[in-house]
């Protein structure tokens, strides 16, 4: 089952099992007339998709530990200005990080990958030989001057269409010392470190469970931008609808998975035509949402889903993508909203139903919703009263039109009397 989903999902991420995997650290330093300005602990993985003639091809890149720091492009700047990471790998790869601050907290600013298409190991077949470029400018990694921005969880970054996953991530910059500073854990981390469960890995809290859990917590999730301003606001109740192979029952198992959103962490970025909202819950399970902005017709929608579940019981993590999807179409200046449940198929072996939806991934202004576009589940649903309404009130009508002329008729009948 799995290896079917995997076939079907031409731009399968990959990159999970990567990051869940084993991916090797790299450390990353720039120096300026022997102070480190800047300092980077991580491990990260790239999903590229390239043109062959053959169609579309997704590779998943690794950071190799061979990464080495580019000291002519790097640079710790002047006091106030950019500072610069930018490293090189393999045939003229590179990434780099552009880090702003103001003072009081710094940030990622920009993050460029630069990806060389004539490497044919890296990208066999590719019918281009150029050297591309893609720059995001909300990339949503920021910490406290004096402080390492610490994050064990991955955090995506969408990149002109490809994504960037960094995860077990140490970073600082503007740094006051040669040596990181003490830790900030990031918001990602804190969740889960502070449930046993998650820690332990006890499979209790993940044996299949019979009964259906009912509808699921809405949860509150919102996605901000390298300048600190709200991109991505959402509302909803998640429950995951999927199959595995459980180890200790050894048999399918069909399980309806809710979100709890306090165990829930929320990271993501936004693009002018893309934004992503990755929800992981207990670090096992990872639901990613890609939403799309037709900048032509001025229209977004869900245009992909990809999860990932790595329990104890399954016999092997079940990996389910799918990047051609059109759901929730709204147009850009709208929230979408639907209280009704949804169930939005991804995969024969995984749907997503959606509870109390309400979620905006362009546009936002003022951190809050703006007028939202119904579902025609709901409209429908509001048309039930108005039905019923209306007989009502006919009913009552004809009541009232049968009295009147009964009254009129024993009326007439007195007056011949
Ligand atoms: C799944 O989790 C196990 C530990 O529970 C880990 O060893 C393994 O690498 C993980 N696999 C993936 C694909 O993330
Ligand atoms: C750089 O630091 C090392 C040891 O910390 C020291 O030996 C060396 O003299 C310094 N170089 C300069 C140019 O300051
Ligand atoms: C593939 O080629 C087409 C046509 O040249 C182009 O429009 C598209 O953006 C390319 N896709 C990628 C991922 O490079
Ligand atoms: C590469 O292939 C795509 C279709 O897969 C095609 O549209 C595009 O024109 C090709 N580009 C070159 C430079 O051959
Ligand atoms: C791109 O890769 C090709 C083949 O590996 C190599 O010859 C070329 O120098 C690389 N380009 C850059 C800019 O490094
Ligand atoms: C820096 O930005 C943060 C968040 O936008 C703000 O809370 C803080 O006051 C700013 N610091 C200075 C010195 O402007
Ligand atoms: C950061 O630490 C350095 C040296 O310890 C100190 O001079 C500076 O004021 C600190 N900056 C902030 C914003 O705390
Ligand atoms: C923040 O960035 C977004 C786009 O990245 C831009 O539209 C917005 O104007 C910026 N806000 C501020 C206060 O700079
Ligand atoms: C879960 O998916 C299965 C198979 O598609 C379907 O039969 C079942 O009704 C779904 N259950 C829920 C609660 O959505
Ligand atoms: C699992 O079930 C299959 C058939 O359903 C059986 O052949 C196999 O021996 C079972 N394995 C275990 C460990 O019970
Ligand atoms: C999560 O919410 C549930 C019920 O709302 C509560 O029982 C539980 O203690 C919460 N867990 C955490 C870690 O806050
Ligand atoms: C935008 O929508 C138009 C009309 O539906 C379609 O022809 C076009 O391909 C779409 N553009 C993108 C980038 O999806």
């Amino acid at each position: 089952m799995m290896k079917l989903s995997m076939a079907r999902g031409s731009l399968l991420l990959l990159t999970w099992f990567a990051v869940l995997g084993c991916l090797q650290a790299v450390t990353l330093e720039v120096k300026e007339r022997n102070s480190t300005c800047i300092k980077a602990e991580l491990s990260a993985s790239f999903s590229i998709t390239y043109n062959t003639s053959s169609g579309l091809r997704t590779v998943q890149v690794p950071l190799p530990d061979r990464t080495t720091v580019d000291a002519t492009s790097s640079s710790c700047g002047t006091v106030g200005s950019l500072q610069w990471l930018v490293a090189t790998f393999g045939s003229g790869h590179t990434i780099g990080l552009s880090f702003s601050t103001n003072g009081s907290l710094y940030n990622v600013a920009t993050l460029t990958l630069q990806y060389n298409l004539s490497d044919s190991s890296t990208f066999p077949e590719a019918n281009s030989s150029a050297v591309v470029t893609v720059v995001s400018a909300s990339v949503g990694i920021w910490g406290a001057i004096n402080t390492t921005y610490h994050c064990v969880s991955p955090i995506s970054v969408v990149v002109g269409g490809q994504t960037v996953t960094f995860s077990d991530m140490r970073l600082e910059a503007y740094m006051p010392g040669n040596d990181l500073s003490p830790k900030l854990i990031c918001a990602a981390d804190q969740v889960s470190t502070t449930t046993p469960t998650t820690t332990t890995r006890t499979p209790i809290t993940q044996s299949p469970t019979p009964t259906p859990p009912g509808t699921p917590k809405r949860g509150v999730y919102s996605i901000r931008n390298s300048n600190g301003t709200v991109c991505l606001l959402a509302q909803m109740g998640l429950q995951l609808n999927f199959s595995y192979v459980s180890q200790s029952q050894n048999k399918t198992m069909q399980e309806i998975f809710n979100l709890t959103p306090n165990l829930t962490i929320s990271s993501g970025s936004c693009d002018s035509r893309r934004a992503t909202l990755v929800l992981t819950q207990d670090r096992t399970t990872t639901l990613n949402l890609i939403f799309s902005l037709n900048s032509t017709t001025n229209k977004y929608h869900l245009s992909g889903i990809n999860m990932l579940a790595n329990w104890s019981d399954m016999t092997a993590p079940f990996s389910a993508s799918n990047t051609s999807l059109d759901y929730l179409r709204t147009t850009l200046g709208r929230s979408y909203m639907c209280d009704a449940e949804q169930t939005l198929a991804v995969v024969p072996s995984f749907s997503l139903n959606t509870f109390r939806l309400q979620l905006q991934p362009f546009g936002v202004t003022t951190n809050q919703f703006a007028t939202a576009e119904e579902c025609q589940m709901d409209q429908d649903q509001m048309l039930i009263p108005i039905i019923v309404g209306a007989a009502l009130a006919g009913l009552v009508l004809i009541v009232l039109i049968a009295y009147l002329i009964g009254r009129k008729r024993s009326q007439a009948g007195y007056q011949t009397i």
